[in-house]
C-alpha cells in the first residue's frame, strides 16, 4: 500500500501538534483498531510493514510504560526498531542531540523518533531544525514523538488519557467533568490536560493540590482561555466536603526528584492531603473512577494498594491504552491512516505580520532638525520616540540596549527628551550623522528591542523617509536572546547551540507574552534579553 495519508511526516511535540479533529480522528482510529484486535482481527491495514522504516527509541530519562508501548507499538508495525542506550553513545562524548539525530537519519530512508529528555522542547526543536534538512538532503521527512520532555508535556501519554476517558463515556464527547489531584506543578501529563481535554466540548477541571503544587498559571490560563470552568482545592479533604466532586479523578504522583529543599521537607504534608484514605471510600460514588499516568510511587502512593481492586481503577485499563494509540500515532505519521480523514486540519503557516511600516512624513512649518548634540544632522539617520512615554530610567536602559544590540559604536549621539505628547512626557532619540542605510536585519532587530520607535533618514536637513516599527510576531536569531528555563533545550546552560526563539502572544489581559518557540515557557519582554 501506498503510504500517502495526510498525516505523513507530522510530528507529535505537543498535543497541540495535532487539531482537536485530527485527536478525534485518532480516538476513532485506535478504537478500531483495539475492537479489530479483540476480535482477533490481524489488523494489517492499520501497519506501516516495511523494513526501510526505522524507529528510534531514545530514553534519556527512565520510563517503563511509554518505552514498552512504543517498543511493542513498532514491533506490530514490523520495522527496523533500535533502542538507543545513551549511556554507551556518543552523548557520553557531549555529542550534542541535534547531531546524534541528524546522523541517525542517515541510516534509514524514513525514520521516527521516540525521545524521552529531560530536556524541553526538545521534538519541537528537532522537528523545526532536522524535518527541513533531511528533506532536502533525500530522506522523508522525520517524525518525532515527545514521550515526555522535562516539567513541559507528554503528548502521546495525554492521547491515551482522553482516548480513555472517552471509553468510559461510550465515546460521547459533549461533556466532562474531571478532577486533577497531586503535583500539579511538576506533572506534565496534567500540564498537558489543559489542551487535551478540547476534544470534550463542555469542559469542568477540578484542580486539587497545595498551594505550593498548584497548577502553573500559564496551563490554568489555557484552560480558561479553552473556555473550561476551572475550579481550586488544597486537599482530598477539602474537595469531598465540597459535595460536587468529579466522577473521574486523575491522579498525579508527587515528584520528589524535582521538588526543591523547601519542598521536600513538606513531602509529609503533601502525601497526607493528596491520599486517598478507606474511609473516603463512603464518600466517592459508585460509578466514580481513578487514573493515573503511573507509576504510583512506592513510598508515596496517592492511590494506595487497597483500591486495585477495586471497581475504582481504571488506571491499569488506561496503561494499556498506550499501546493502541501509539500503535495508531505511528500508522497516522507515516501515511498509513488519513486518507479517510474529512475534519478541520492544522493550517498552514501564514505570512509574518508585518510590523516595519513606512509612515508618512508630516512637513511642518518654520524650521525642523534633528541634532547630533547641539549641531544639527545633515544627512543621517535618527532614532526617534524611543521608549516613549516610559520612566526616564527605562528610556536610558532601552537606549543603551539599542546601542549594544545593534552595535551602535559609531560618532552619533543620543539623548532624552520632551516628547511632545505632554509636559511630563519624555522619549529617547538616537542621531547618527552620515550614515544613509540601515539595513532589514538592523530594522527588524530595532523593532525587537525597541518597539513603537521611528527611524527617519535624513538628507539635506530634510527627513526623506520615515519607518514606524511595531512589536515582530517572532523574535529571534539574536545573541542577546535567551530562554530563562533553564531545563529549556536552547538555554545556553545545557550547550545545544540552538537558535533562541520566542512568539509573541497576548494573554488573558491582552499583554503582549514571550513564549518560548521550544519549550513554551512563557516571558515578560524585558526577560528575554540577557543584557
Ligand atoms: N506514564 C508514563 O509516562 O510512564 P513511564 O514513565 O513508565 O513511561
Amino acid at each position: 500500500m501506498t503510504r500517502n495519508g495526510r498525516f505523513k511526516g507530522r510530528s507529535i511535540c505537543l498535543v497541540n501538534s495535532l487539531t482537536v479533529d485530527e485527536q478525534r480522528y485518532l480516538y476513532r482510529k485506535a478504537r478500531e483498531f483495539k475492537t479489530e484486535l479483540a476480535g482477533g482481527g490481524s489488523a494489517d491495514r492499520f501497519r506501516i510493514a516495511d523494513l526501510d522504516y526505522s524507529a528510534y527509541l531514545i530514553f534519556l530519562e527512565n520510563s517503563t510504560r511509554t518505552r514498552e508501548s512504543f517498543r511493542n507499538a513498532a514491533k506490530f508495525h514490523r520495522v527496523r526498531t533500535n533502542m538507543f542506550d545513551s549511556a554507551t553513545s556518543s552523548f557520553a562524548k557531549n555529542e550534542s542531540i541535534t547531531d546524534t539525530i541528524k546522523m541517525l537519519i542517515g541510516y534509514a530512508p524514513e525514520s521516527c523518533f521516540v525521545i524521552r529528555s529531560k530536556l524541553e522542547g526538545v521534538c519541537t526543536w528537532l522537528d523545526h531544525h532536522l524535518g527541513p534538512w533531511a528533506v532536502e538532503n533525500g530522506h522523508e521527512r522525520p517524525v518525532f514523538f515527545n514521550a515526555g520532555d522535562g516539567r513541559h508535556e507528554h503528548p502521546t501519554q495525554e492521547f491515551l488519557d482522553e482516548f480513555s476517558f472517552l471509553e468510559h463515556l461510550h465515546w460521547k464527547d459533549d461533556v466532562i467533568h474531571l478532577a486533577l489531584i497531586g503535583d500539579l506543578l511538576h506533572g506534565r501529563t496534567v500540564h498537558s490536560k489543559a489542551e487535551g481535554l478540547k476534544v470534550f466540548r463542555n469542559v469542568t477541571v477540578d484542580l486539587v493540590s497545595p498551594p505550593e503544587l498548584a497548577m502553573p498559571p500559564f496551563y490554568v490560563d489555557a484552560m480558561k482561555r479553552n473556555g473550561f470552568e476551572v475550579r481550586f482545592f488544597h486537599s482530598l479533604d477539602e474537595y469531598l466536603d465540597s459535595g460536587t466532586a468529579a466522577k473521574l479523578w486523575y491522579f498525579t504522583r508527587l515528584q520528589l526528584e524535582r521538588m526543591g529543599e523547601s519542598n521536600l521537607e513538606k513531602a509529609p504534608l503533601f502525601k497526607k492531603a493528596l491520599t486517598f484514605r478507606k474511609d473516603m471510600l463512603s464518600r466517592v460514588s459508585e460509578d466514580t473512577r481513578f487514573y493515573h499516568p503511573l507509576p504510583r510511587d512506592r513510598q508515596v502512593p496517592l492511590i494506595p494498594g487497597f483500591l486495585d481492586n477495586t471497581p475504582l481503577n481504571a488506571w491499569d485499563s488506561q496503561s494499556v491504552n498506550g499501546y493502541y494509540t501509539r500503535v495508531v500515532e505511528m500508522a497516522m505519521s507515516a501515511g498509513v491512516l488519513g486518507h479517510d480523514f474529512d475534519g478541520q486540519g492544522r493550517e498552514k503557516p501564514g505570512e509574518e505580520e508585518s510590523f516595519v511600516m513606512e509612515a508618512p512624513i508630516v512637513k511642518k512649518s518654520g524650521k525642523q532638525e534633528y541634532k547630533v548634540g547641539i549641531k544639527p544632522v545633515d544627512s543621517g539617520l535618527v532614532i526617534d520616540h524611543i521608549a516613549s512615554g516610559m520612566p526616564l530610567e527605562a528610556i536610558w536602559d532601552r537606549i543603551d540596549k539599542i546601542r549594544r544590540i545593534l552595535g551602535l559604536n559609531l560618532r552619533s549621539s543620543h539623548g532624552v527628551y520632551h516628547s511632545n505628547r505632554g509636559p511630563d512626557v519624555f522619549k529617547g532619540i538616537i542621531s547618527i550623522p552620515d550614515v544613509l542605510s540601515f539595513g532589514e536585519k538592523n530594522l527588524k532587530k530595532l523593532g525587537a528591542v525597541s518597539p513603537s520607535c521611528t527611524l527617519n533618514l535624513i538628507k539635506d536637513h530634510q527627513v526623506v523617509k520615515k519607518y514606524r516599527l511595531g512589536m515582530p510576531p517572532r523574535i529571534y536569531n539574536f545573541e542577546e536572546l535567551s530562554c530563562k528555563n533553564e531545563n529549556c533545550i536552547s538555554h545556553p546552560k545545557n550547550q545545544e547551540s540552538i537558535d533562541t526563539s520566542f512568539e509573541r502572544k497576548p494573554d488573558v489581559q491582552g499583554r503582549d507574552r514571550f513564549i518560548c518557540s521550544w519549550c513554551e515557557r512563557e516571558h515578560d519582554y524585558s526577560e528575554i534579553w540577557t543584557i
